[in-house]
């Protein structure tokens, strides 16, 4: 009687320490996670709405709503990877593996390729309230490329302690307030071994992490409001704003600009340096961040004489191994998408195309197997010099400038934008991506003048 006691006690025991334990270390995270659900496991985030409305709402215009849906995310997957995926061998996983990130549930339920965009299934939630609410760590020792753990059902786990819901069990997590979190999907490595996404890894690396300001205190502010409609009103309630570079008030101003002359008053035939300092006072990680394949950041400097003659400013060369890349230019590039395509006369797309040739971009270039310059993230075999701007980084460039003879004497102004561009236009026209992806948009503009003395 004692011993059976006693057994069933220590059994008990044991079964109160492993389940955890077992579930943890067993749990499939990564690839593994494929085929191992169903559609049915998660609710649809409209269910979520009826609540949560304000977080909804938010949600739904982040891209995070869109990560399937979005047009440039079906025709790079669709028109670029999967026909990759399925005559190259050493990407055939991103058939499935883009959707790991772009949408969860359709990767757990094992549909891929998911159905397209426009037959409407619930592929189309892409990363969905019931994605990062039943999320429960990662596996391994960093995280990327999707190595969370994730338990579908009744339990939601959130930020507080002890909140009673409805609809729902809800447990507190120190997980989701981490920034490990976000980096499950926001580090990526490439089937070559490369980092070509790494978002968490920047931040981590920079100022913002030693002062523990975290990817969801400026993506996902906090505010005095209600978190659903049937509560009270609480303290530090993280609104779901996901706002990026799909969003021009997180972009403008995110550096900011100064100049100035080495001389205050120059003869005509002289020379002027233009320095220019560029603080990247907004942004926890590089700027570019993220898809930095296809981000573009430059700086434009133009000086403008007092009869208003423009002149565009090359920017001086540093000599540093690899800045070829960062200097605006046409020369082709991208020539892996005709293989990719099957396409056997293309020649490639002009690199940067933007407005002047000269320009200094801040990048990281991602070169394919053969070197050349890609926007395909999943054939980057290998990466240029890191000219992105840090957090809390200041990067001065310089305009040596000889004044013409004709120059008219007066003041002249000389103005310094620096302007960003979600994808390079060249790469977006040829895959026919809708112009508003290519739209440049203007973070910080800033001027100062010199004189010209005959
Ligand atoms: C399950 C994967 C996943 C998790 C977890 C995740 N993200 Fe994302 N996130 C994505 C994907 C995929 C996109 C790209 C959407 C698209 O296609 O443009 C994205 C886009 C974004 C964007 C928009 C960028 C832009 O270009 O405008 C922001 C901001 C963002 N995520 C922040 C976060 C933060 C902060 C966290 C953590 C609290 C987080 N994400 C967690 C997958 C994820
Ligand atoms: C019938 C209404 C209702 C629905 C539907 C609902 N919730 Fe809730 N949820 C609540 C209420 C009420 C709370 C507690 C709020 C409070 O006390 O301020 C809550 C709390 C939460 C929390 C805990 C927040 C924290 O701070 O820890 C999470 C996470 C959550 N809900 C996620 C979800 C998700 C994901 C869905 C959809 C799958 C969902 N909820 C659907 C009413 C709802
Ligand atoms: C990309 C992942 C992600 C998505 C998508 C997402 N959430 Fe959250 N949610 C979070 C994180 C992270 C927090 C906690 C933020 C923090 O720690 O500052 C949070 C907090 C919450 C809270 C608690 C708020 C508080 O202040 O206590 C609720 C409720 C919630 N989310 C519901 C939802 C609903 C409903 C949706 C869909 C409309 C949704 N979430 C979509 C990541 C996400
Ligand atoms: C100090 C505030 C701050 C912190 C901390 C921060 N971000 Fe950002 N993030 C920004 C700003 C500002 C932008 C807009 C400028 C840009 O696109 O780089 C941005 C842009 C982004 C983008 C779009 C990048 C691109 O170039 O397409 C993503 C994705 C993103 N953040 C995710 C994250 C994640 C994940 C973390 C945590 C690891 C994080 N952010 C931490 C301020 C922050
Ligand atoms: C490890 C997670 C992850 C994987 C795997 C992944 N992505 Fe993404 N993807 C993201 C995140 C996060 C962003 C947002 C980054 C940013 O905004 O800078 C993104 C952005 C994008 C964008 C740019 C969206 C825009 O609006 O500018 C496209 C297109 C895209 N992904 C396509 C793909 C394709 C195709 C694959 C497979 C070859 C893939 N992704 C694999 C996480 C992932």
């Amino acid at each position: 009687m004692f011993r059976r006691y006693f057994l069933s006690v220590l059994f008990s025991f044991i079964f109160y320490l492993f389940p955890v334990q077992v579930h943890a270390q067993e749990a499939p995270a990564g690839d593994e996670l494929l085929g191992t659900g169903k559609y049915s496991d998660f609710e649809k985030p409209e269910v979520c709405g009826t609540c949560h409305m304000d977080f909804y709402r938010q949600w739904e215009q982040a891209m995070m709503s869109q990560s399937y849906t979005h047009h440039w995310d079906e025709i790079e997957y669709f028109k670029l990877a999967v026909p990759h995926a399925e005559k190259n061998e050493k990407v055939a996983g991103v058939k499935a593996g883009c959707n790991g990130c772009h949408t969860p549930v359709a990767f757990i339920a094992g549909d891929v390729p998911p159905p397209l965009p426009s037959e409407n299934t619930r592929a189309n939630e892409g990363v969905s309230c019931d994605v990062c609410h039943t999320i429960t760590g990662f596996k391994g020792e960093v995280p990327f490329n999707f190595n969370y753990t994730i338990n579908p059902g009744k339990v939601k786990y959130g930020p507080r302690e002890g909140l009673q819901s409805p609809h729902h069990e809800t447990k507190q997590s120190d997980f989701i307030q981490t920034t490990e979190f976000c980096g499950t999907c926001h580090n990526e490595k490439s089937p070559y071994g490369v980092w070509v996404k790494a978002t968490q890894l920047e931040w981590s690396e920079g100022p913002y992490a030693k002062e523990g300001v975290r990817c969801q205190d400026c993506h996902m502010p906090k505010a005095t409001a209600r978190i659903s409609k049937v509560s009270e009103v609480r303290e530090g309630v993280s609104q779901h704003l996901f706002h990026g570079a799909h969003s021009p008030s997180k972009l403008r101003g995110a550096v900011e600009i100064r100049l100035h002359p080495d001389e205050r008053v120059v003869e005509i035939d002289d020379m002027v340096v233009i320095s220019v300092q560029l603080f990247n006072h907004k942004v926890g990680h590089k700027i570019p961040s993220g898809s930095a394949e296809e981000r573009q950041l430059w700086l434009t400097v133009m000086a403008y004489d007092s009869e208003g003659k423009a002149y565009h400013l090359p920017v001086d060369k540093k000599g540093f191994e690899g800045e070829e890349y960062t200097i605006s230019s046409n020369t082709l590039a991208y020539q892996d998408i005709g293989e990719i395509m099957d396409l056997p006369d293309f020649k490639g797309l002009a690199r940067d195309d933007l407005p002047y040739e000269g320009d200094r971009v801040f990048r990281l270039p991602y070169f394919d197997p053969k070197g050349r310059m890609t926007i395909a993230q999943w054939h980057t075999a290998s990466q240029g010099t890191d000219y992105r701007i840090g957090p809390r980084e200041t990067k001065i460039e310089t305009f040596t400038w000889e004044l013409p003879a004709d120059i008219a004497p007066g003041k002249v102004r000389v103005v310094a934008e620096l302007n960003y561009r979600k994808l390079v236009k060249s790469v977006g026209e040829f895959l026919e991506v809708p112009a508003e992806e290519m739209k440049t948009q203007l973070i910080n503009r800033s001027e100062t003048w010199f004189t010209v003395e005959e």
